[in-house]
């Protein structure tokens, strides 16, 4: 039929674990979305074959509407081409250069910081998605010998820099606050300079100012208020969107959508990882992949279901039905069933609810 098709990688670790509530989400809401569920995109197919991506999987996720991911990595892996091969293969085959990263305190009780006045962060993160120390241009020379000189270009286009801030306008509320390094690194600063002043000029309406990363990193912490939009190259963006995370309640809650606003690609997925550490425990936090579903019925136009899928997320928080990371006792499935409960039936878990 003409039913709209949703390509989705489960992956690594708890990205199947996470996934699973995350479906339950989209099928109760039953926008008439069909899956196509790419099972084989793992470690293991990376493992026996060398490769998790073929060019076959790379078309049925070009072809479809949206792809939601769950995570990949592989402690047997270590830090071999296997993550990138697939994330970074991702990002830059689908010219998804703008990656969306939401912040946003759910309630009072998870914040780490103690000034309630201060704490309450509602923010996203614009991270540049194809360019900077990710471009894979580099090389070493003298490999595995004391004289090893290992090389990795931060590679920033004027195109590349422009669209992402002008992206960034696109999305802000009140202002928009440029992070870089400029004072030390000289070219590329010097470009993201250049083209943040022209941004400026094109989005007169909006406050704006600009932080080099350690204090933006500092200033987070200490004021996390201040910001609206924060836009970024690609490794600060990485760095900051985990910090960020931790003010909101942890990487159980961030969630993520990797965009090309021009062809409308998209790509959503909770800003954590495969987590081995508890993968098999059942008590990951379904939430950063229930939330980056929302992201993607947003993309498909059905902004009031995903309204509500926050909504449900929500009064799950302040009943404190969550996983250990939020300080509850639940386990993953069950979190995800109180999601579901809620989306069926708005508040009737409310009575039973403890802080
Ligand atoms: P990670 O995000 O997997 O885990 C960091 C910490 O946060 C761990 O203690 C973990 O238990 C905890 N955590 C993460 N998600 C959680 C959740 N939903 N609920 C409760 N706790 C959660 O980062 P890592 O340990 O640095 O990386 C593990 C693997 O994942 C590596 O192979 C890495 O390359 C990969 N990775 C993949 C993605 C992705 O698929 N988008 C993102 C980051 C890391
Ligand atoms: C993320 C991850 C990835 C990144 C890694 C796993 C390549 O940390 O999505 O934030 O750095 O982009
Ligand atoms: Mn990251």
């Amino acid at each position: 039929g003409d039913s709209k098709r949703i390509t989705v990688i489960p992956g690594d670790g708890i990205g199947p674990e996470v996934i699973e509530p995350a479906l339950a989400v989209l099928d109760v809401l039953a926008l008439g979305v069909r899956l196509d569920v790419l099972d084989q995109v793992n470690a293991e197919t990376y493992l026996s074959t060398g490769s998790a991506l073929s060019p076959a999987d790379l078309d049925r996720i070009r072809t479809s509407e949206a792809t939601l991911l769950g995570a990949v990595g592989d402690p047997r892996l270590g830090d071999t081409a296997y993550v990138r091969s697939v994330l970074t293969t991702l990002r830059s085959e689908l010219d998804l250069y703008a990656n969306y990263r939401p912040v946003r305190l759910w309630h009072d009780r998870l914040s780490p910081l103690r000034d309630d006045t201060r704490r309450a962060i509602d923010c996203v993160i614009v991270r540049e998605n194809t360019e900077g120390l990710y471009s894979g241009v580099g090389g070493s020379t003298r490999t595995g010998s004391p004289q090893e000189i290992a090389i990795d270009v931060d590679l920033n286009t004027h195109h590349g820099v422009s669209r992402i801030l002008d992206f960034a306008f696109s999305v802000a509320r009140r202002s928009v606050c440029v992070v870089d390094k400029a004072n030390a690194v000289r070219n590329g600063g010097q470009l993201w300079q250049r083209c943040w002043h022209e941004a400026v000029e094109r989005h007169p309406q909006f406050d704006t100012s600009h932080l080099y990363v350690d204090a933006a990193a500092m200033k987070l912490v200490t004021d996390p208020t201040a910001f609206d939009v924060i836009v970024t190259n690609n490794s600060y963006g990485d760095i900051l969107s985990d910090l960020t995370a931790a003010l909101a309640g942890g990487l159980g809650v961030a969630a993520s959508a990797n965009l090309n606003p021009a062809t409308r690609q998209g790509l959503f997925e909770p800003v954590h990882g495969s987590a081995p550490d508890i993968a098999g425990t059942g008590i990951a936090n379904p939430f950063a992949a229930i939330l980056s579903a929302a992201l993607l019925i947003e993309h498909l136009g059905h902004a009031e279901e995903a309204d509500a899928v926050r909504r449900a997320v929500a009064a799950a928080v302040e009943a404190g039905r969550v996983t250990p990371d939020l300080g509850g006792s639940l386990s993953t499935k069950e979190v995800g069933a109180v999601v579901l409960a809620e989306l069926r039936q708005p508040n009737a878990g409310r009575t039973r609810g403890r802080r």
